[in-house]
């Protein structure tokens, strides 16, 4: 057979009634609109989902890869990988989740050059059927968690999305650790690639059969995101930023004790000064210490960048005065410790600012 335009993988496990319903769409969209392959993944299926995949590639364009046991979603992906002989690689899932309707909308923008292209529940026009309150804060969680520690994820909508087209040589010759169900992730960390985009789809309703993602496969989840997280040298940007935020405080409180003791300025002066001395500690610190060799866009004026990283820190000013006024005045409480307590609050505003300013280092 010549090389096909697709080659579209599908990891199975116990999805002997959802497959030919799959292939049956697939082919009906496809057909006419380019060459393709399919490359059923199937880890000995208790239910003989490959035995079924055999009978159809008497009809389909289907290969089936047999593992001796279930090895994991990712691991399977990665070998159909390897089997695979198209120009793009797709990937997606058996149980009918994902419709294969909308693979013309996504070969057309993989042939209009884009290096990756996502099918995705959160672009704008996604949507996802039937899923309870917990599945959803669940996964809106772990996005969020991903976009703070995978600085690759953060342009994209729905990292996450099990359903998407790379060009082949994205992956090519690139080691990809097939452990977990988040092989996209793992691409976007570690492939070859300029540009991703998204389609938007709705993930819809399970067909037979149950998911396969159970409590051991979040604990994997987690895993791989630390172990990409340090990868890319982010894990221990969060840890300086934070190490510099608690020597902030110490900075500000220190400042406040001096001016509140040693000098004729009433408490509020005092913090505005503290506040300037601990903004100007950080940045200082910041530059030197974390952002040292990073393309931020950011302006290339050391006093524009001061000037710039406080207006950042405003909120933490306001928030400091704020609380010192309030805890002082309507509470009664001692001023020093009313200064401790706004600091804080200015610190942890100040914290997720700096978060904010290197999401946008690319
Ligand atoms: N070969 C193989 N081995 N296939 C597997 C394995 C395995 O160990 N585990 C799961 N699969 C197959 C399933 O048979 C199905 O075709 C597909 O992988 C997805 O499995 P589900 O169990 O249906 O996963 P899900 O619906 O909970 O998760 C999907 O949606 C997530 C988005 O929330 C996946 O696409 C995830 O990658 C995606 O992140
Ligand atoms: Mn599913």
């Amino acid at each position: 057979m010549e090389k096909p335009v697709l080659s579209l993988i599908i990891p199975t496990y116990n999805e002997r009634e959802n497959l030919p319903i799959l292939v049956k769409r697939i082919h009906e969209v496809l057909r006419d609109y380019c060459s393709y392959e399919i490359i059923v993944v199937d880890d000995n299926s208790p239910d003989e989902t490959w035995k079924v995949a055999e009978e159809l590639s008497v009809y389909y364009p289907v290969k089936v890869v047999k593992r001796e046991g279930k090895l994991g979603l990712s691991s399977a992906v990665i070998e159909g990988f390897k089997h695979a002989s198209g120009e793009f690689l797709g990937v997606m899932d058996a149980d009918l989740q994902h419709p294969p309707e909308i693979l013309p909308n996504l070969i057309e923008e993989a042939k209009n050059g884009k290096d990756i292209v996502v099918a995705s529940r959160y672009a704008k026009g996604g949507k996802i059927e039937n899923w309870g309150f917990k599945r959803k804060v669940v996964s809106k969680g772990a996005r969020f968690l991903t976009k703070v520690l995978v600085p690759q994820a953060r342009g994209i909508k729905d990292p996450l999305s099990g359903y998407f087209i790379i060009r082949r040589d994205v992956v090519e010759g690139v080691e990809l650790n097939p452990v977990g169900y988040k092989i996209l992730l793992e691409i976007l960390v570690k492939g070859n690639y300029e540009n991703v985009s998204e389609v938007p789809f709705t993930f819809g309703t399970r067909g037979m059969g149950k998911s396969k993602l159970n409590l051991g496969e979040y604990a994997n989840f987690l895993r791989h995101l630390y172990r990409l997280s340090e990868t890319v040298g982010e894990v221990m940007k969060l840890v300086r930023y934070m190490v510099i935020s608690v020597l902030a405080l110490f900075v500000n409180m220190f400042f406040f004790f001096i001016l509140t003791n040693y000098s004729s300025l009433n408490y509020i002066y005092s913090s505005i000064l503290s506040l300037e001395a601990m903004i100007l500690f950080s940045f200082a610190l910041s530059e030197i210490w974390v952002l040292k060799g990073e393309q931020v866009k950011r302006p290339t004026n050391a006093v524009l960048r001061a000037l710039k990283y406080n207006a950042f820190c405003f909120g933490g000013i306001l928030i400091n005065i704020g609380v010192l006024c309030l805890f002082t005045n309507v509470f009664d409480v001692y001023y020093f410790v009313s200064n401790f307590f706004g600091s804080i609050g200015a610190v942890i505003w100040n914290y997720a600012m700096n978060i904010w300013l290197t999401w946008k280092t690319k």
